[in-house]
């Protein structure tokens, strides 16, 4: 069964401590955090101060998507905030194998994001050096976006890659993912589903996790 990653993006800023520990109570997996830059994506979010202030509220891995320009400057300030998982953008303009080798020299899980566009062939040959590719199935930059089925040929080819070469790295999946979606994504291999509207959006959370686990 795939992992449930909800996004706080689609959460109540003004209240994220009890959104936080809502989503663990209600079976979240792991916990999304979206940073956005304002440069790399047209949209600005949180920095590492938020991802601090919600650590208390649960001990859930906390997985941060950076959508920013200079992943090697601030990845190391949201893992000494309190990131597990951290998956930066390999359209960022930064040399990909060194911000990897960064985030796993401080001993955290480092993953690769791809956006739409972006073949998963372009990741190959960073495979055997990461811990996650993140296959973004929206633009990123927003919350709320219908699903692009295109997302779901890009993971089997990641996961025909990860069984070709003997690797284990996990295949996540990000936007526009709901109940609808969600078996298409864990069809075509992927074990782990971010969600923000299609749980936060929702009044039962514990349901809503559920609905997509069950896929
Ligand atoms: C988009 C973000 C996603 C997004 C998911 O840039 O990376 O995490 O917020 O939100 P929904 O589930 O609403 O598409
Ligand atoms: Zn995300």
């Amino acid at each position: 069964m795939p992992l449930v990653a909800p996004s706080l993006l689609a959460a109540d800023f003004a209240d994220l401590g009890a959104q936080v520990r809502a989503a663990d109570l209600a079976g979240a997996d792991w916990l999304h955090f979206d940073v956005m830059d304002g440069h790399f994506v047209p949209n600005i979010t949180f920095g590492p101060a938020l991802v601090r202030a919600c650590r208390p509220h649960s001990a859930k891995p906390f997985d941060v998507h950076l959508m920013i320009a200079q992943p090697s400057v601030y990845a190391p300030r949201f893992v000494e905030a309190g990131a597990d998982w951290v998956s930066f953008h390999l359209e960022c303009g930064e040399a990909p194998a060194d911000v990897l080798r960064l985030i796993r020299s401080l001993g955290r899980r480092a993953g690769i994001a791809l956006k739409p566009a972006t073949p998963a062939e372009a990741a190959a040959p960073l495979l055997k050096d990461l811990d996650f590719v993140l296959v973004m199935s929206v633009e990123p930059g927003f919350g709320g976006q219908a699903f692009q089925p295109e997302a779901c040929s890009k993971a089997r080819e990641l996961a025909r890659l990860r069984a070709a070469g003997g690797l284990g790295f996990l295949i996540e999946m990000d936007g526009g993912i709901d109940e609808r979606t969600a078996p298409l994504a864990a069809a075509a291999g992927v074990d782990v589903l971010v969600a923000g509207t299609s749980v936060f959006g929702r009044p039962d959370r514990a349901r809503a996790v559920a609905a997509l686990r069950g896929a």
